[in-house]
C-alpha cells in the first residue's frame, strides 16, 4: 500500500515537480501524492499540481487566526486520508495543533546545512546570501522533522554542496537546488518506506539511516595541512 503523501508549497514548486516526476507516473510506487496545499492562489506549485491530475487547494494563512488554518489543514489532510506531509518551499509556520496530529510526519526541505542558516526570515536567496557572507566553504540541503518552530526539527539527511569563489546567491542556489531534487525524493522514500512498515521512526532509528555524506574515517594532521595549503 503507498504512503499518502500531501505537499505543501507557496512558490515555483520545483521540488513539488521533482516529487511528481518521481512518484506520479510509477506504477508501483511507494508513495502516492494525495493532496497538494497552498497559501497561495497564484503559486506555480497548484498549477504544476493541476497539470498533474492532483487534487491542490489553497488554505489562506495571512490575516487569518492559526486555528480557523489549523482547522481548516487537518480538514483537508483528514479528507484526503494523509500519511505524511512534504513541506517544499512553503513560507508558513505549520499550525502547532497540526504538528501535535501529524508528530513526525511532517518534514521539509530547507537549502542549507541546518543548524545553521536556518530559522525565522531564513528563506530563498536569504539563505544563501547568508552563507557566502559567512565565508563557509559548504552549503547543501538538509531534510527533516518539523517542530513547531523554524528548521529546528531533527535532521532525517543532508547533503554537502560546494560554495565555489564568485559565487552570488543565486548560482549558489540553482547549485543546491539541483541536489535538493534528487535528495528530497529519497528521503520521502526513507520516511514513507518506515510507516508502511509501520515502524515510528524516532529519531535515534532515523539518525543510522540518515545519509549524511561524511568522510568514513577521521583526517591526518597530513590531509588538514594539505586541505589548508600548508607546506
Ligand atoms: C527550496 O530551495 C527549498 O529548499 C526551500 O524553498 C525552496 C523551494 O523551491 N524550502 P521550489 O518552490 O521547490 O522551487
Amino acid at each position: 500500500m503507498s504512503v499518502r503523501l500531501a505537499v505543501f508549497a507557496s512558490g515555483g514548486g520545483t521540488n513539488l515537480q521533482a516529487l511528481i516526476d518521481r512518484f506520479h507516473a510509477a506504477k508501483e510506487s511507494p508513495v502516492r501524492i494525495a493532496l497538494v496545499v497552498t497559501d497561495r492562489e497564484d503559486s506555480q506549485a497548484l498549477q504544476r499540481a493541476r497539470d498533474a491530475g492532483i487534487y491542490g487547494t489553497v488554505i489562506e494563512v495571512a490575516k487569518r487566526p492559526v486555528d480557523f488554518v489549523a482547522r481548516e489543514t487537518l480538514a483537508a489532510l483528514d479528507g484526503a486520508d494523509i500519511d505524511l506531509v512534504a513541506l517544499a518551499g512553503y513560507l508558513r509556520l505549520v499550525p502547532a495543533a497540526v504538528i501535535r496530529r501529524f508528530r513526525e510526519r511532517v518534514i521539509n526541505i530547507h537549502p542549507a546545512l541546518l543548524p545553521s542558516f536556518g530559522g525565522a526570515g531564513m528563506y530563498g536567496l536569504h539563505v544563501h546570501r547568508a552563507v557566502i557572507d559567512s565565508g563557509c566553504p559548504v552549503s547543501g540541503p538538509t531534510v527533516h522533522y518539523v517542530d513547531e518552530e523554524y528548521d529546528k526539527g531533527r535532521v532525517i539527511a543532508q547533503w554537502p554542496v560546494p560554495v565555489v569563489a564568485g559565487d552570488t546567491p543565486e548560482s549558489l542556489a540553482a547549485r543546491v537546488l539541483e541536489v535538493e531534487h534528487i535528495l528530497y525524493p529519497a528521503a520521502v522514500e526513507l520516511v514513507a518506506r518506515s510507516i508502511s512498515r509501520g515502524v515510528h521512526v524516532m529519531p535515534d532509528a532515523v539518525s543510522k539511516r540518515c545519509f549524511v555524506q561524511a568522510p568514513q574515517n577521521a583526517p591526518t594532521e597530513a590531509d588538514i595541512r594539505r586541505a589548508l595549503g600548508i607546506h
